[in-house]
């Protein structure tokens, strides 16, 4: 009786906080995902051999890149810091400016971009078809040919399979830890002050599009890919999809353009330019330690081979 009485307790109390735990687990395609991750990992997918999606997208810390732009093909450098592709399922829309729907829509990008892996469909194909991938495919898809849909369905099989449970946070969301002094005054200010506003959901962010300089205008660089790009109107300048803050302590440097070098400057300048507020120090550390207790475990799938 207690028990059921302490579950339906909980299910209240989680159903009043504005984020949401990550599940312990997703069911994916196991043998689609290690292909994927294979993929994933393997410069095959570029032009001259030098570039792979881990290139850019460190999953083992963070899941970002550590450059404040990434390089690829021949150290071209592209344009706009690399987002974490950890728990990117999670996310609404896929990219900075949100023009890709959803993971599948998004891996076409890099493979095809000339500053990225600077490939196309066709080249794809052939690479993988003269390369042990082709019989590596056939198991798995039944396929006497690489077709390139099921490299992006074996790629976006391997994200799904990114997720970071367990974070500090998320037990205590579910009951199962509890929060030091300092971590819960942080958690306190970060809804106080209204970073709950834009970072919210099970990404805490990911969610919305949002203005970077609300309430205090922030550096317009025209190069960057805003949705600006996307909807052509000009209230959306300088607007990005909102980040996720989950192990936001692992993907510095911050912001589209890289320029929070670390996580403090970078909360520093979220309540200067997007709530109109100055933090004391203390309350900037409070934040930041509220933020640390967002870090999950590293994607499970990571933790076993690759079948050869
Ligand atoms: C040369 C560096 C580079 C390579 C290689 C690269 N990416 Fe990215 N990735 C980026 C950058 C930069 C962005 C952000 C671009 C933008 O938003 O305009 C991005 C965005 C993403 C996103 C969207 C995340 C979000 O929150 O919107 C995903 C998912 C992703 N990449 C997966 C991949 C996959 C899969 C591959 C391999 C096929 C790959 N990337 C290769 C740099 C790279
Ligand atoms: C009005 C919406 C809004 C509010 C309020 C807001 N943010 Fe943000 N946050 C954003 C947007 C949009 C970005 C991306 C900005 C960019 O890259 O230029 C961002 C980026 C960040 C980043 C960097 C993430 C990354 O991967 O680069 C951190 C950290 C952050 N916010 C924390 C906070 C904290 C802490 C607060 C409260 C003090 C806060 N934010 C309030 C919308 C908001």
């Amino acid at each position: 009786m207690t028990k059921y009485f302490l579950v339906f307790l909980s299910s209240i109390l989680l159903a009043s906080e504005p984020i949401t735990p990550i599940p312990k687990t997703v069911y994916v395609d196991m043998k689609k995902a290690k292909l994927g991750q294979e993929l994933f990992f393997d410069t095959i997918l570029s032009r001259d051999d030098s570039t792979a999606c881990f290139s850019c997208h460190n999953v083992y810390e963070g899941g970002a890149d550590s450059r404040k732009v990434s390089l690829g093909f021949h150290g071209k450098k592209g344009n706009i810091q690399s987002p974490t592709v950890l728990n990117a399922r999670y996310n609404f829309r896929q990219f900075w400016n949100g023009r890709a729907a959803n993971l599948l829509e998004q891996a076409d990008g890099p493979l095809n971009n000339p500053a990225e892996h600077n490939m196309n469909k066709k080249d794809i194909e052939k690479k993988l078809n003269n390369s042990p991938y082709k019989k590596k495919f056939k198991k798995v898809y039944g396929t006497s040919k690489v077709k390139y849909k099921d490299v992006l369905d074996s790629i976006v099989a391997f994200e799904k399979a990114l997720i970071t449970p367990n974070a500090k946070f998320d037990k205590y969301l579910r009951g199962e830890a509890t929060l030091s002094k300092n971590e819960r005054q942080g958690y306190i200010l970060f809804k106080q002050y209204g970073c709950m506003s834009c970072h919210n959901g099970i990404n805490l962010g990911g969610n919305s599009y949002q203005k970077m300089g609300t309430f205090l205008e922030y550096k317009n660089d025209k190069e960057y890919p805003d949705r600006n790009k996307v909807s052509h109107h000009k209230h959306d300048i300088n607007v990005y999809k909102v980040p996720t803050l989950r192990n936001i302590s692992k993907t510095a440097p911050y912001f589209h353009d890289g320029s929070a070098k670390t996580l403090r400057e970078s909360i520093d300048t979220m309540a200067k330019h997007n709530l109109g507020i100055y933090l004391t120090q203390e309350e900037l550390q409070s934040i930041e330690t509220f933020l640390y207790t967002l870090d999950g475990d590293t994607p499970s799938i990571l933790e076993t081979d690759v079948p050869q």
